[in-house]
């Protein structure tokens, strides 16, 4: 019997060092088909955050791991090299931006400063990020050499969330925290705006909604664990085509309103 293919053959995860983005390092490089590269990146690697990603990339070959803070553009440029070179002339296939900061700022308690830093690194950096690795995206989709779309030939994966919805935000949250909301809002605009910018190049992108996560950013009061999250988003991007370029899903498939 021919083996599965897995989900795709080079990833890179931002904010891989804790919660969601390690997770999905964890899930795909222990799932029985896994990439021959995870490109892990974290801002800090060396620091007590990175401790967990350390142990994870002595233990399984295919984690590969990357200094990204995706909010400064040389140590993105940086990273694009590296990748880069252990790609050896092959193409970036999945790129998550998962990536985030959260803020609980109301109307009453937003300050500038605050404001433009999450702006900074839940809208800007995305942006950067995938700016500065299209190239090898690009390349993955040439080399694919097949029509359609599909996150095992080129795409890109935005980690939103649902209170960036503009329909569901206010049915969803009683004080509004306008500097996060706000972000994602701008986040799926950037996702959709990529859909149709790069579908001709043969690349996906679709905004993801992981749930309500038990992680530092979610809190023990969440719902969901974040195995059961990163499960549903798996199985969400392997399902995804041409049809789901340029929609918002949440972590179980279901389409959700921007
Ligand atoms: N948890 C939830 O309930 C929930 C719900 C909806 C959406 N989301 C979204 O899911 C994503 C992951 O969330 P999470 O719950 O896993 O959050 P988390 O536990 O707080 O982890 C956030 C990750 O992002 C990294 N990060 C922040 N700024 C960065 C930067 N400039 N460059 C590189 N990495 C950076 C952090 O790195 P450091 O360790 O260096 O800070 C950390 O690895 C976020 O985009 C979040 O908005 C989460």
């Amino acid at each position: 019997m021919a083996a599965m293919a897995p989900l795709a053959r080079n990833v890179l995860v931002t904010g891989s060092n804790r919660g969601i983005g390690l997770e999905l390092v964890r899930q795909l490089v222990e799932s029985p088909n896994p990439p021959e590269h995870v490109f892990a990146t974290c801002r800090d690697l060396d620091g007590p955050r990175g401790k967990a990603l350390q142990e994870l990339a002595a233990k399984y070959s295919p984690v590969r791991l990357v200094q990204l803070d995706a909010v400064s553009l040389a140590s993105v440029q940086a990273a694009v090299k590296e990748v880069e070179t252990q790609l050896n002339g092959k193409g970036l296939n999945l790129l998550i931006n998962n990536a985030g900061v959260n803020s609980q700022a109301t109307l009453q308690s937003a300050q500038q400063e605050e404001m433009l830093s999450v702006f900074t690194t839940n809208v800007v950096g995305p942006i950067q990020v995938v700016k500065e690795f299209l190239p090898l995206l690009k390349k993955a989709a040439l080399e694919a050499g097949k029509d359609g779309l599909s996150c095992s030939k080129a795409a890109i994966i935005n980690i939103s969330s649902k209170v960036g919805s503009i329909e569901l935000c206010v049915k969803i949250l009683k004080a509004p925290m306008y500097s996060y909301c706000a972000s994602k809002a701008a986040l799926n605009m950037v996702t959709r705006c990529m859909a149709e910018e790069l579908k001709d190049a043969g690349i996906l992108c679709t905004a993801i909604h992981p749930g309500w996560v038990k992680t530092d950013m979610g809190t023990e009061k969440a719902p969901l664990t974040v195995e059961c999250s990163v499960q549903g988003i798996l199985n969400v991007l392997a399902s995804l085509s041409q049809a789901t370029t340029g929609v918002f899903l949440d972590w179980e498939g279901k389409s959700l309103p921007w």
